[in-house]
């Protein structure tokens, strides 16, 4: 997809100078992990693993999509951050976890979206993106109906869509998107289904700083 409105960061926008030892992992690993630049990426080369594949779209430092990795072996990750500073992150968790089933891009999620088969993706994570909370801003958020179109193409049917946010306005926005979305559907069916977070989930850096304006909103939505 070339279409779409340029990346805007919400947050930092010049990298902090990274640390030797995130630097040298930069160099020595993420050239094995990184996704190729361009062309078609076919999930069923990406990793020893051949089990289901799952995206988690802005990761930040990596320590979700990392645990969910260690806990998962025969599962494929592909996980994309454009923010420098959370790609090296990653990189020391998976060092130091030794995960081998995982694959990244250090850059716009919508790009990699754009290059996946139809059909190909298990589960996607959209945890806390950034909010974007000014009206005038709202364009900029990474819930838009075209990139829900292109994650409703590389989903399979029955795959689910995992979305949470801390900011009252962005769930509402999201619940708004996806629910006039015709290929996806909201799984829940009581108020705790949004109240707490889904099995198995690890608490991410940013839900623990705690800097929206309502406890966090965990929206599940399957893909039909
Ligand atoms: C508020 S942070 C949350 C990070 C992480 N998910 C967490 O919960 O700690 C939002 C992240 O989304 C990333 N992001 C913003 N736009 C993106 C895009 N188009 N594709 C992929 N990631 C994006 C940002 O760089 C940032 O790291």
């Amino acid at each position: 997809m070339d279409d779409h409105r340029p990346l805007r960061t919400f947050g930092r926008i010049k990298a902090r100078t990274l640390k030797p030892r995130q630097a040298g992992l930069m160099e020595s690993l993420l050239p094995h992990l990184a996704l190729p630049e361009e062309g078609e990426i076919d999930p069923t080369e990406l990793s020893p693993a051949v089990g289901p594949l799952v995206l988690e779209i802005g990761f930040g430092g990596g320590e979700h999509m990392v645990a969910q990795a260690g806990a998962a072996p025969g599962t494929r990750f592909i996980g994309v951050e454009p923010f420098i500073n959370g790609v090296a992150s990653c990189l020391r968790h998976i060092e130091e976890a030794n995960v081998q089933n995982m694959r990244l891009h250090n850059g716009d999620a919508r790009d990699v979206v754009a290059r996946l088969p139809d059909g190909s993706a298990d589960l996607a994570y959209v945890l806390f993106p950034d909010p974007w909370p000014k009206a005038r801003h709202h364009k900029r958020r990474l819930i838009q109906a075209e990139f829900l179109d292109e994650l409703a193409r590389v989903m399979k049917p029955g795959a689910e869509l995992r979305f949470a946010t801390d900011w009252a306005n962005y769930a509402a926005w999201t619940l708004e998107q996806l629910t006039r979305h015709p290929r996806f559907s909201w799984m829940a069916e009581n108020a705790a289904d949004w109240r707490s977070a889904w099995p198995g989930h690890v608490q991410t850096r940013y839900e623990t700083k705690k800097l929206g304006d309502c406890a966090p909103i965990w929206l599940r939505f399957v893909r039909a």
